[in-house]
């Protein structure tokens, strides 16, 4: 694999892939082996134009525990406010001898002209570009679906069959759109529920059935229901409802999180907005999985990191 950018073009094989091989990692951290030899000598550079917490932290620790040696950069207090370019912040990185740079940045498609530009030569990981993928995100939510799903018996699986609900601002969301093309890629029904002001224009091109009811999906019995944070740094007052009425019609508020099926997992990406999208009832409840998709956030990302600077030759057929 050379870079991984997003899962709108990433195959069922390769997907699985780095899904089987994130099995392997936790397995390893099981195990309590605290770090693995595999990439010594390497440097993995954390390019964050955007704030996180999950994403950066997890890349951090997976890369150190495949001996990796990180460089950690936040735009915030950086050249970037002078005005340096993205070329230039890139190349200055490169310089100091990346090997891999995984970015996340407000603008759609950034990791892809990182990627093809030429102006660097490293491997590069998309961690969220603008509206529009986050794809490593999509795959620990996966990897979580698989392993409540098959258990020990995970690997080489797909989720065919498998329903996923996903609620809320689809519009603004990143992890929507990889969630939706790799559920896809793996057999698996996604359904959307929001409100029609929170979809996107092109949403009847895409594999899902859209409901404007959360109550309707809830009764149809999901496998997984996959709550989003509502984005309120990218809202605009005319398309979003009030966030008393959101949370009315569309938020898992304890009366709602009671009327769910009992084998129905409850997942969020985080960060959660408690009260509005998520009661504390919902969130906190042994049906959760939001620790559990923190936790297999590093071994998927062990195991991309891995894919990327070491298994050059096991994975023939990727990008
Ligand atoms: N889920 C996610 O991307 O979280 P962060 O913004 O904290 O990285």
């Amino acid at each position: 694999m050379r870079h991984l950018l997003d899962t709108r073009t990433l195959g069922r094989a390769d997907a699985i892939r780095i899904l089987d091989v994130a099995e392997d990692m936790a397995d390893t951290q099981e195990r309590e082996v605290k770090k693995l030899p595999t990439l010594r000598g390497r440097t993995v550079v954390n390019l964050f134009f955007e704030d996180s917490t999950r994403t950066r932290i997890s890349f951090e620790a997976a890369a150190k525990r495949l001996s990796a040696d990180v460089i950690n950069f936040s735009a915030k207090g950086s050249s970037v406010s002078k005005g340096e370019s993205l070329q230039d912040t890139a190349q200055t990185l490169q310089a100091m001898g990346a090997d891999a740079v995984v970015i996340r940045h407000g603008a759609s498609g950034a990791p892809r002209t990182l990627a093809t530009s030429g102006w660097i030569s490293a491997g590069v990981v998309n961690a969220g570009d603008g509206t529009h993928e986050h794809p490593t995100q999509a795959l620990l939510d996966a990897f979580t679906m698989r392993k409540r799903r098959y258990g020990a018996a995970s690997r080489g699986r797909d989720l065919a069959g498998y329903r996923v609900a996903i609620v809320g601002d689809i519009l603004h969301s990143r992890v929507a759109r990889s969630n939706v093309w790799l559920l896809a890629t793996l057999g698996a029904e996604v359904t959307l529920v929001a409100p029609p002001t929170l979809l996107p224009q092109d949403v009847s091109q895409w594999p899902v059935t859209v409901r404007y009811d959360l109550d309707e999906a809830i009764a149809a019995r999901p496998d997984a229901l996959m709550m989003l944070r509502i984005q309120l740094e990218r809202m605009n007052a005319a398309y979003f409802p009030s966030e008393r009425e959101y949370s009315r019609r569309w938020g898992l508020d304890p009366e709602r999180f009671a009327t769910l099926p009992e084998d129905t997992i409850v997942m969020h990406p985080g960060p959660m907005n408690r009260g509005l999208e998520i009661s504390a009832a919902a969130a906190d409840s042994p049906r959760a999985t939001v620790l559990e998709q923190v936790r297999a956030g590093v071994s998927v990302r062990m195991a991309v990191l891995y894919l990327l600077l070491a298994g050059e030759r096991e994975s023939e057929g990727t990008k």
